[in-house]
């Protein structure tokens, strides 16, 4: 009996280490311990065992029933308990937090700008960022032998399309719809076919500012400029104007701030000048706003191309333009 009991007991213990679901597992219970069962049918036959002999094999039989039962056991919760789900679980426990996102760098500043524009009458307008050569450039007063048109590298698609390369190609869109006067800004994303580096990224964004009505002058163009930087950084920031040339403005200026990233000593955001080139702009010139079907003998204006990436990396001192565009989880966190 001994031999059998021991054989019997081996033979569950390997039949149970292999099984995967509760039913199996019921039929195996009652193959052993069932009423008919192996070991049931052993504990029967002990009361007809020696005297001698019965009191050891007795409680080795007993012995081994506990142990196969409590194995048994064992076997069941597993079997029954769904995956993953522990059996040490703490309902008191917190959870995991879940990551929020959050708005990007761009998005924020671009939301003060169009708040501060709003507030002086300028609608927020959007247009094509696949646009065309005729308003890209020609529209422009930007003919397809100017000059001008390579200093802004281009990503050119087929049939004379491109990818705009300044929010400017909305200006003549814009009074085409809308007419004179026209008040608006054009925030977007702009492209340029060129090398990266710390301060130039194939994909950037602009703000474009446009105003046509009787009577515009300098001195407008210069208010709405002013407003505009106090709102956004909300500290003094120095400013100097200077000429340039864009063939769509006349006169043409450029409007640098001292480098905020550096507090004007030189980095690699402002190539060591100190300032940064961060909205050229002027008075529209008089063939743009006829390409746009707006009289030039009464109707004049200004317009301005602010570098909205220029302006966050200012305002947060960043110094990577690659950064913005770069995705990675670790910068942009920090806003
Ligand atoms: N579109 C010009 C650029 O991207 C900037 C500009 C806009 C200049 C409006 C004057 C007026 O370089």
């Amino acid at each position: 009996m001994d031999k059998k009991l021991n054989e019997l007991k081996a033979r569950l213990q390997a039949e149970l280490r292999s099984v995967q679901d509760s039913e199996v597992l019921a039929q195996i219970k009652n193959k052993y311990l069932g009423r008919k069962g192996e070991l049931t049918n052993i504990l029967k036959e002990v009361k007809n065992l020696a005297a001698e002999e019965k009191p050891r094999l007795g409680k080795l039989a007993n012995d081994i029933k506990f142990e196969l039962q409590s194995l048994l056991d064992k076997t069941e919760k597993i079997v029954s308990k769904p995956s993953g789900a522990g059996v040490d679980f703490d309902p008191t426990m917190p959870g995991s937090r879940r990551e929020e996102g959050h708005l990007h760098p761009i998005t924020l500043v671009q939301r003060d700008v169009e708040e501060a524009f709003a507030q002086l009458g300028f609608g927020i307008y959007d247009g094509p960022q696949l646009e065309s050569e005729f308003y890209n450039f020609s529209a422009l007063n930007i003919p397809a032998d100017h000059p001008a048109r390579e200093t802004q590298d281009t990503f050119w698609l087929e049939n004379h399309n491109l990818l705009r390369t300044h929010t400017s190609n909305l200006q003549v869109r814009m009074l085409e719809k809308y007419g004179a006067p026209f008040r608006g800004i054009f925030p977007g994303r702009v492209f340029r076919y060129e090398s990266t580096d710390a301060s130039h990224d194939h994909t950037f964004y602009q703000l474009e500012g446009l105003m046509v009505d009787k009577d515009i002058s300098m001195a407008n163009l210069i208010a709405v400029m002013k407003s505009l930087l106090s709102a956004v950084f909300r500290t003094k920031v120095d400013v100097r104007l200077r000429p340039g040339f864009f063939p769509f403005v006349e006169p043409g200026f450029e409007l640098d701030i001292k480098c905020l990233v550096c507090g004007g000593n030189g980095c690699s955001v402002c190539k060591q000048s100190g300032w940064v080139e961060l909205m050229p702009c002027g008075m529209v010139h008089p063939e743009v706003l006829k390409f746009g079907n707006v009289d030039p003998s009464v109707y004049s204006g200004f317009a301005f191309g602010l570098g909205l990436t220029r302006l966050v990396m200012m305002k947060y001192k960043i110094d990577d333009i690659r950064l913005l565009e770069s995705g990675d989880l670790r910068f942009l966190r920090q806003f």
